[in-house]
């Protein structure tokens, strides 16, 4: 485990300190600073935001490009790929450095990466969970050696269903990231108390546990087990989920209509797998401090009067109703207690993303005619303890 420095936003992050060596990077690319699993060095972040991943060599790359170039084919009429769309990043097509007009000087510049939207990208602190779903990790056609290399490296998967790859998660006190990386997951008995104490850290800001979170994760996670559920077509082996919630805490600053509202932070049009809302009124500050003088100064002014405070509350109700309706309308629910909610004549009813739910890693991704029991196996076990974590606490 590590802690990594917050930074403000998801901007692109120059990688490597004094001393440290920079790999050669395709012109304008940087490394994918928030990426918690997976080949190193293999996942990018191209200058327009999107993230690029290298294709792996043949058959495993050509596999995974296959799987996004069917999902997002304009011409696809398949209902089940159709359905998949909401669940995967979307797909861009391929990049290579040589399509980047200036390249830097390495022998790469054939290297050939998918390219893929950042899932991450409308979060402001956003909190990274990468877990493997399936009870094996291997795929039919490994050797005997790759399959003993694998059942050694994690006993366990035939019984839990899952694994931990990785995650990050926003503390809110040091305004920094603690870094949880492959061993933590191998590292956790199969017994289900222990699971849950696992899992809980990915929800633990060093304050309090967000289980706020949950209902809409658990939502996103109904549905894609809904959709393993109806198709007969897939079997998804080492593939990975990724979760993902907002670690920075909001505060509101008109709830009392005296504070002005603040500048608007526009989470992007393209939202569309999960919930998009403008958000307005609010402030948001990655570091807790500013936060918490915000939160102190909200209390002062909110108790300038009992009939303001009324006001107040019966809007807030109101805004929590139509929040809620929102999330309905976008299948996505939120527990509208986790946010301080702001509305005044001139704010919009708002709210940012809180959480969302893809499918990645596809380079193991062969046709069935059957269902995935082992991959709805993994996804319901861990539904399952996600349930416990929302319930005991
Ligand atoms: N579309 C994406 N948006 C944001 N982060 C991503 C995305 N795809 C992958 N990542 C990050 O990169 C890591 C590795 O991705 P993955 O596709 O599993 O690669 P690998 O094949 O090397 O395991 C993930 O754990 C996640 O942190
Ligand atoms: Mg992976």
């Amino acid at each position: 485990m590590a802690f990594v420095n917050a930074t403000s936003g998801t901007t692109l992050v120059p990688s490597g300190g004094e001393g440290e060596a920079l790999p050669l990077l395709p012109h304008g690319c940087a490394l994918l600073h928030h990426q918690v699993a997976g080949h190193k060095a293999a996942m990018l972040l191209h200058p327009d935001g999107a993230v690029l991943k290298q294709l792996q060599p043949p058959p495993r790359g050509l596999r995974e490009l296959q799987m996004y170039s069917q999902v997002f084919d304009n011409d696809c009429t398949d209902k089940m790929f159709l359905a998949l769309r909401e669940f995967l990043p979307h797909f861009q097509g391929t990049w290579s450095p040589e399509e980047g007009n200036n390249c830097s000087s390495n022998n790469n510049n054939n290297t050939l990466y998918i390219k893929l939207e950042d899932v991450t990208r409308h979060f402001s602190m956003p909190c990274i969970l990468d877990v493997k779903i399936g009870r094996c990790t291997y795929d039919p056609f490994a050797s005997p050696e790759k399959v003993l290399y694998e059942r050694r490296k994690y006993p366990n998967m035939e019984h839990v269903g899952f694994i931990i790859l990785g995650m990050r998660v926003y503390q809110v006190e040091s305004n920094s990231f603690k870094v949880y990386d492959k061993t933590f997951g191998r590292a956790l008995a199969s017994d289900s108390n222990s699971l849950r104490i696992g899992l809980s850290n990915f929800f633990h800001n060093g304050q309090s546990l967000r289980t706020d979170v949950i209902p809409g994760i658990m939502h996103r996670l109904g549905r894609i087990c809904t959709w393993f559920q109806r198709q007969t077509c897939l079997h998804f082996y080492r593939s990975s989920l990724l979760i993902v919630y907002e670690g920075a805490v909001f505060f509101p600053t008109s709830l009392c209509g005296t504070i002005r509202p603040t500048a608007a932070v526009e989470c992007g049009p393209e939202a569309s797998a999960s919930c998009y809302v403008k958000m307005g009124g609010w402030s948001l500050d990655s570091k807790s401090q500013h936060c918490c003088k915000n939160k102190a100064r909200v209390k002062r002014r909110t108790a300038c009067s009992p009939a303001a405070v009324r006001n107040s509350r019966a809007r807030s109700r109101e805004v929590a109703t139509a929040v809620k309706n929102a999330n309905d309308e976008h299948s996505v629910t939120t527990d509208a207690k986790s946010l301080y909610l702001s509305h005044s004549a001139n704010d919009q009813v708002t709210l940012k993303h809180l959480s969302d739910v893809r499918m990645i890693d596809f380079a193991h991704v062969f046709p069935a005619n059957d269902r995935d029991e082992g991959f709805l196996f993994g996804l319901q076990k861990l539904m399952a303890v996600l349930q416990t974590i929302k319930e005991t606490h």
